[in-house]
């Protein structure tokens, strides 16, 4: 029987870690969520408001239940703040060291039961569970972005997760209203070692003055039917982590496909990082606005 998860934290409030502690609020778990100070804390809790304001214009919740959603969620500068935690989800950016920093430092500050999971798109998820004195109960919950709209959550196992624990973790994805699959613990998982290649070589295709960025994405939304095309979707997903996961698995295959475009590190370093940034491949209304202007 599957342990049912009542004390959730999240840390990281990025676009990934709000979106994360909003669907865990919103599936009626007590949720922590930690950022490392007030600023970025209160950019959590600005993206977490408007996303769920938005939930309340389309007619999707009413403000007494969008009130009780964010009623949920505690807001925190510590690691400390998660001494109670049953399950703490890390969506901090794409940098080993720094991860194994914060699961060494949350494996002491936890109880040995709770579960440590990660929201790693590509680093090694057994590499990260080596720096706790707890690797069978570290485990990857890979959710997508915007996580309160996609249904997918890729479980992610390494040779030594306790089978309780993959099991907990897959009845909390399933009572969160997605649709897990379990994998292995390999660069990518599924749906980025399958997507990334592409997105890369739509990015080549526009380097090269192949072809215009509207006429790439039309192509890909009008002629294959995905929601967007392959430049928007950087965009959202963030040049710098686009750029993070394709250097990963590059590293990991030494498979040319992954090799990121030179562009992709040049707009990173100018701080084009698409939406969250107001600029990308496309220029947005505000930041984490939608709106292409
Ligand atoms: N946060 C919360 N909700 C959002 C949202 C956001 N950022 N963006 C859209 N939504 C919600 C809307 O409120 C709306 O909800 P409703 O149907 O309940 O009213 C619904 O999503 C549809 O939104 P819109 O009508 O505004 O816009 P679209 O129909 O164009 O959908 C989209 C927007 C859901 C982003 C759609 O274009 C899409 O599915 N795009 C592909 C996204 C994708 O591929 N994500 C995976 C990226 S890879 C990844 O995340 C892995 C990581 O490791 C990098």
């Amino acid at each position: 029987m599957a342990r049912e998860l009542t004390e959730v934290g999240v840390v990281g409030l990025g676009t990934m870690g709000a979106g994360i502690a909003e669907v865990l609020a919103r599936a009626g778990l007590s949720v922590t969520a930690v950022d490392v100070d007030e600023a970025a804390v209160a950019r959590g809790r600005e993206h977490l408001e408007h996303s769920s304001g938005r939930a309340v214009q389309r007619g999707k919740l009413d403000a007494a239940e969008r009130d009780a959603i964010l009623g949920r969620i505690r807001f925190g500068t510590s690691l400390e703040d998660l001494a109670q935690a049953e399950l703490v989800i890390e969506a901090v950016p794409e940098r080993l060291e720094l991860k194994r920093e914060i699961f060494s430092a949350l494996d002491k500050i936890c109880p040995p039961d709770t579960i440590l999971a990660t929201n790693t798109s590509s680093l090694s998820v057994t590499e990260i569970s080596v720096a706790t004195g707890r690797p069978g109960k570290v485990i990857g919950m890979h959710f997508f972005n915007p996580a309160p709209v996609m249904k997918l959550v890729e479980v992610v196992r390494t040779v030594v997760t306790e089978p309780s624990v993959i099991e907990d973790v897959e009845a909390l994805a399933e009572r969160l209203g997605k649709v897990d699959v379990t994998i292995g613990d390999k660069a990518g998982f599924i749906a980025n070692a399958l997507l990334f290649g592409y997105l890369n070589h739509a990015v080549s295709m526009y380097e090269n003055r192949y072809a215009s960025r509207e006429d790439i994405d039309a192509a890909m939304r009008l002629g294959c039917g995905l929601p967007m095309g392959p430049l928007a979707l950087m965009d959202l997903i963030g040049i710098d982590t686009a750029y993070e996961i394709l250097e990963t698995m590059y590293r990991q295959s030494r498979d040319r496909l992954h090799a990121p475009t030179p562009i992709i590190k040049q707009m990173m370093t100018a701080g084009l990082l698409g939406r969250k940034s107001g600029r990308g491949f496309y220029t947005y209304a505000g930041r984490d606005s939608a709106e292409v202007v």
